[in-house]
């Protein structure tokens, strides 16, 4: 339950994919509609957006390298900060690697910090479909699927990579109204 006193809080965890672009949009628009949100994003991630559109949306500093001084303690920090957690986009790589437990960046040190029995901690796949639908993709999803982590579905288009079918980021307008129903903040 959300204290009344103060904003839901919402942690956005991007990963290197193409769609991060599209992760900017339901950031803006999620802060827009009363949610506090911060980011962390991968090494990765940023080759696709920078740290200054992170911050600029969302009025706070980007934690990225685990390693940074001053944020030594962000991966618990964080973990207990926010109300809910959303791996957006979710690359087939951070998916591998989370449902393994590494925890040598700051995202997979999050993920084993986050108390899963008691906050959700939800991620939104966004890759080419061999990946999404490689056997060992499928299986991680299975067994994140299986520790209670939400896996939100893919939509099905064209891709980046010029291909057709599954792995799409889920449209953001989705991922939006799933947001704010589970924060229970009114859709603007
Ligand atoms: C242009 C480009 C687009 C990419 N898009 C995706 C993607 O949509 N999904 C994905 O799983 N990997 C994608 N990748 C590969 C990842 O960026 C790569 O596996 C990276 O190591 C992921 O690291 P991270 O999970 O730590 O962010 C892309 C790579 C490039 C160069």
């Amino acid at each position: 339950m959300i204290p009344s006193d103060r904003k839901p809080r919402l942690l956005i965890l991007l990963s290197g994919s193409i769609s991060c672009y599209k992760a900017c949009f339901v950031i803006s628009h999620l802060v827009q509609s009363g949610i506090e949100v911060r980011t962390v994003a991968t090494p990765s991630a940023l080759q696709f957006i920078g740290k200054a559109t992170l911050e600029g949306l969302t009025g706070h500093p980007v934690a990225s390298d685990m390693w940074e001084s001053g944020r030594a303690m962000e991966h618990i920090n964080l973990a207990r900060w926010a109300d809910l957690a959303l791996v957006c986009p979710a690359t087939a790589n951070t998916i591998n690697r989370l449902s393994a437990g590494m925890a040598d960046d700051l995202v997979g040190s999050l993920f084993l910090a986050w108390e899963i029995q008691k906050k959700p901690w939800w991620i939104a796949p966004a890759m080419n479909v061999a990946m999404l639908n490689h056997p060992l993709t499928q299986a991680s999803l299975q067994k994140l699927s299986n520790v209670g982590v939400r896996v939100l579905p893919t939509d099905s288009g064209p891709l980046a990579c010029g291909e057709e079918g599954a792995g799409r980021l889920l449209e953001p307008g989705k991922i939006i109204t799933e947001v704010l129903v589970q924060l229970g903040t009114k859709i603007a």
